[in-house]
């Protein structure tokens, strides 16, 4: 099994000071930053793109896990891939050449994801599993933070979990959405290893003790 990974989703961070903000949840001991991009197409709401990853990228030394809410995809991977992504996620359901997107990817130097919605069967991986160095299973349903985790995705994270262990290959299980110290407990016990969090992190003062007790909770 992978090391656990937190993951802040900087959707719930304060946008006037996001430099600092980054830079606050590294020193507070986060593994990754997630960068959320929504375009109000595929997801009814509109965040940033790879400018504003570019402005961020000097704050922070973690590796930016950039989550493509995004349709058409395939132009912008060139753009963040410049801008300073290490890890670029997209999902299936916005992807009819979902291959040739993973490969554009790779062809950037940058590690691939594929993402599945809530109501997106697991059998959606079995074509691109060889492909990608994480999935990201959807734990709400995209375009929002603070909303609440949908508990019969863990059944689907199970599964995913056992897909992936056939493989032997360290693929890392990303959840996301509605992840807080009480429900992160049970994604990690059907076997997700890295954990996205953006109200649970940015929604109290206290950063390192809000990633300690997802840490905690991860661990229960
Ligand atoms: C939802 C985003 C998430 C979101 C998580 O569409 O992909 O990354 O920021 O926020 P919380 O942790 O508040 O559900
Ligand atoms: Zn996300």
């Amino acid at each position: 099994m992978n090391p656990i990974v937190i993951a802040p989703s900087i959707l719930s961070a304060d946008f006037a000071r996001l430099g600092a903000e980054i830079a606050a949840v590294e020193q507070a001991g986060a593994d990754w930053i997630h960068f959320d991009v929504m375009d109000n197409h595929f997801v009814p709401n509109l965040t940033f793109g790879p400018m504003v990853l570019k402005a961020v990228r000097p704050h922070t030394r973690l590796p930016i896990d950039v989550h493509l809410m995004v349709q058409p995809v395939d132009a912008l991977v060139e753009g963040f891939a410049a801008a300073g992504a290490d890890l670029i996620a997209v999902h299936v359901e916005a992807c009819p050449h979902l291959d040739r997107t993973l490969q554009l990817i790779r062809s950037k130097g940058k590690q691939t994801g594929v993402v599945l919605n809530p109501a997106t069967p697991a059998a959606a991986l079995d074509c691109v599993l060889s492909e990608v160095d994480l999935v990201l299973l959807m734990t709400v349903n995209p375009g929002f933070a603070g909303q609440s985790f949908i508990g019969s995705v863990v059944d689907k994270i199970r599964t995913v979990r056992r897909m992936i262990d056939m493989t032997g290959r360290p693929i890392r299980l990303e959840v996301d959405g509605g992840i807080t110290p009480a429900t992160i407990g049970a994604a990690a016990a059907a076997g997700a290893d890295t954990f996205v969090a953006g109200s649970a992190v940015f929604g109290g003062k206290d950063y390192a003790a809000a990633i300690t007790a997802l840490r905690a909770g991860a661990a229960a």
